[in-house]
């Protein structure tokens, strides 16, 4: 059950400055609990709060669209193993959102400019002008693409998985954010063949029609490794991993020596909160001299400026089909991330907070 408290615990913002005038007010979401075990809806809190106009140097942002990342299950536990604080109890979460300034206190942003930055999970930002990152408003038809995980495939093939030409490569959880952008990726990248795996048969479907995968299956119907020898008879030489568990398993024992794999995510986890049993045996990582490398896109975001004009281009030219699940209300995006980590959405998941 989502509570909501009217009026009452100023955010963090306007507790920091109680003396400026407050003529706006916005909803927020806290958490309210932390989970033991799988997050459940009386872990949220919706709190609506006043908003202060922003003092000088700072900048007040309305969010327009709110990036949704099955990472944030993670933040909510005490102990998340990401490179990142967690969520603490009683404050307002924070992730990707880009919003619009509605009022500026710095010289360095302008009312209208279109900003990304890090605190979603409000409908109003109020932070000094550092916090934000002016975008082209014209840069694509809908904000929303600025919080696509384009850049994530990337770097993951590109530097943790050292993709190259004539590549065999394998993608998990292919329909998703991250998994449609790596198999469509990869292929723009020079790879010989894309193979993906996906949670139902539509989305499976979706994969080898729309997004031009060369094969998929979907991982419930019997053992991964029979369905990976079967769509790579020569071997898989990449596999992005953003899984885990079986599939982690399955393509250690059919990739190629010297092949490398991207340790993107942990849906397996993720999914039912429970430690990940691993990669097994890494018998087969010595004798086939594997890399396993995880990465985060923090480490990579001077990659941001090479990828971006690849991007856009590819999109103008219809070479990449980037999807979104557009979820309306910030009061939904509680239970919109509860349910992606269960397998209902394709593409990007945003929730649009204003219009
Ligand atoms: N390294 C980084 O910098 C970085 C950045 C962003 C995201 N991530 C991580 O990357 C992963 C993917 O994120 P995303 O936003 O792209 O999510 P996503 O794939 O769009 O959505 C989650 C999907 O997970 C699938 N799923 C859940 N449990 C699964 C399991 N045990 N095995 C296979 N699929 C499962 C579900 O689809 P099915 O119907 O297919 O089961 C669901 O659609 C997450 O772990 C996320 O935290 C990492």
């Amino acid at each position: 059950m989502i509570t909501t408290s009217k009026g009452i615990a100023p955010s963090v913002e306007s507790a920091s400055a109680p003396s400026r005038r407050a003529t706006r007010t916005g909803l927020e979401v806290r958490l309210a609990a932390r989970p033991d075990g799988l997050p459940a809806l009386g872990d949220f809190d919706l709190a609506e709060v006043a908003v202060p106009d922003p003092a000088p140097g700072q900048v007040l942002v309305r969010n327009l669209f709110m990036s949704l990342d099955p990472g944030m299950l993670m933040l909510m536990t005490g102990e998340s193993g990401l490179p990142m604080p967690r969520y603490e109890i009683g404050e307002v979460m924070y992730g990707d959102a880009v919003g619009e300034v509605v009022a500026s206190g710095d010289p360095s942003l302008s009312e209208g400019d279109l900003v990304v930055h890090r605190m979603g999970w409000r409908e109003y930002a109020l932070a000094p002008a550092g916090a934000y990152r002016r975008v082209d408003k014209g840069a694509y038809p809908t904000p929303s693409t600025h919080l696509g995980f384009g850049l994530v495939a990337y770097v993951g093939l590109m530097d943790a998985a050292r993709l190259r030409p004539g590549d065999t490569v394998f993608v998990s959880s292919a329909a998703g954010a991250t998994g449609s952008m790596a198999g469509q990726i990869a292929r723009l990248k020079g790879a010989a063949r894309v193979i993906g795996s996906a949670g139902s048969p539509a989305k499976v479907a979706h994969l080898t029609g729309k997004l031009g995968f060369d094969a998929a299956f979907d991982y419930h119907d019997g053992p991964v490794a029979d369905w990976l020898r079967e769509a790579a008879p020569d071997g898989i030489d990449v596999y992005f991993d953003n899984v885990g568990g079986e599939q982690l398993r399955a393509a250690i024992e059919v990739m190629n020596v010297h092949g490398r794999i991207a340790v993107c995510g942990a849906l397996n986890r993720q999914r039912t909160a429970r430690p990940d049993d691993g990669p097994g045996d890494l018998l087969a990582v010595l004798g086939k001299r594997l890399t396993i490398r995880g990465f985060t896109l923090g480490d990579h975001l001077e990659r941001a400026a090479e990828f971006g004009p690849q991007f856009r281009a590819w999109l103008r030219d219809g070479a990449i089909v980037y999807e979104e699940t557009v979820i309306d209300g910030l009061a939904e995006a509680p239970r919109t991330l509860l349910d992606l980590v269960g397998g209902a959405y394709t593409g990007k998941t945003v929730v649009r907070i204003a219009s």
